[in-house]
């Protein structure tokens, strides 16, 4: 099997007359940290979102371990039959700026769901798995508890566990840290460095430029809806290209 988990080629994305992604191509590989940045509406949830299919394409074809989620022939988007699609984007594993759990389960039922119900696993073991992964984010002792009665930081953290126990090939961060407050986000920022240091595969949205840099196999940055430079981290952040990342870092880095 081939090392590329995601592909995208010529990608496409509308939302009526506004252009959110247009002629997006990306590669991620096995192993990959990719970190995409960008002003706020240049489309990077978009691409994330279409990846996982929370949103359909418009053109191109994206691919997923290898296996076509969505191609355009003769001009002609075709999609997957609905079951293959859920199969596929089950290889992948989102975590929102505002965590998306489950408020009427307990941590533990927020992280074993998925596997349990969507993927048929045998209850008991995923249950084991899910206190494992709570164990991983520091949480073990929050097993029974709420999402209501968790703080911003140990929400995400239960979230990122949670995304872990589908065991997906790739983990999709959307902006992980923007709805906490600066004080917390180190503790999220610590699960992700952990896990890009194991060599989990992801793409990660983020705004915390200084973690970005650090993370980052590879830098991605898009501008209204195009990936405008891409490359080795120490480029995009210490040399780019165009004058229109140079004012995005500038205007970044001041505030
Ligand atoms: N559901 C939607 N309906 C209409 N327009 C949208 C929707 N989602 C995003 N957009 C628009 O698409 C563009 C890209 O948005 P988005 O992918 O959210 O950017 P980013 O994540 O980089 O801030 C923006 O112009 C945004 O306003
Ligand atoms: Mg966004």
């Amino acid at each position: 099997m081939s090392g590329r988990i995601v592909e995208l080629e010529n990608v496409d994305k509308r939302y009526g007359e506004v252009t959110a992604l247009a002629d997006v191509t990306l590669r991620v590989d096995r192993g990959e940290q990719v970190v995409i940045i960008g002003s706020s509406g240049s489309g990077k949830s978009t691409l994330l979102r279409c990846i996982n299919h929370l949103e359909a394409v418009d053109r191109g074809k994206i691919a997923i371990n290898g296996a076509t989620l969505v191609e355009t022939v003769d001009g002609r988007v075709k999609y997957r039959r609905e079951g293959e699609i859920r199969k596929l984007i089950m290889q992948t594993a989102m975590v929102f700026q505002h965590f998306n759990l489950f408020g009427h389960l307990t941590c533990l039922d927020n992280i074993a769901i998925a596997p349990i119900e969507i993927k048929r696993e045998n209850p008991a073991e995923v249950r084991e798995r899910a206190r494992e992964l709570l164990k991983l984010v520091g949480l073990e002792q929050k097993a029974g508890a709420y999402p209501g009665q968790l703080s911003g930081g140990q929400k995400q953290r239960v979230a990122i566990a949670r995304a872990l126990a589908i065991r997906p090939s790739i983990l999709l961060f959307d902006e992980p840290t923007s709805a906490l407050d600066p004080e917390i986000t180190g503790e999220v920022l610590k699960v992700i460095r952990d896990l890009a240091a194991q060599g989990y595969t992801m793409m990660l949205v983020t705004h915390e430029m200084g973690f970005a840099r650090e993370v980052a196999t590879r830098a991605v940055f898009m501008d209204n809806g195009r990936i405008i430079e891409e490359g080795p981290p120490g480029s995009v952040f210490g040399a780019p290209e165009s004058g229109r990342l140079r004012l995005f870092l500038k205007a970044v880095i001041k505030t």
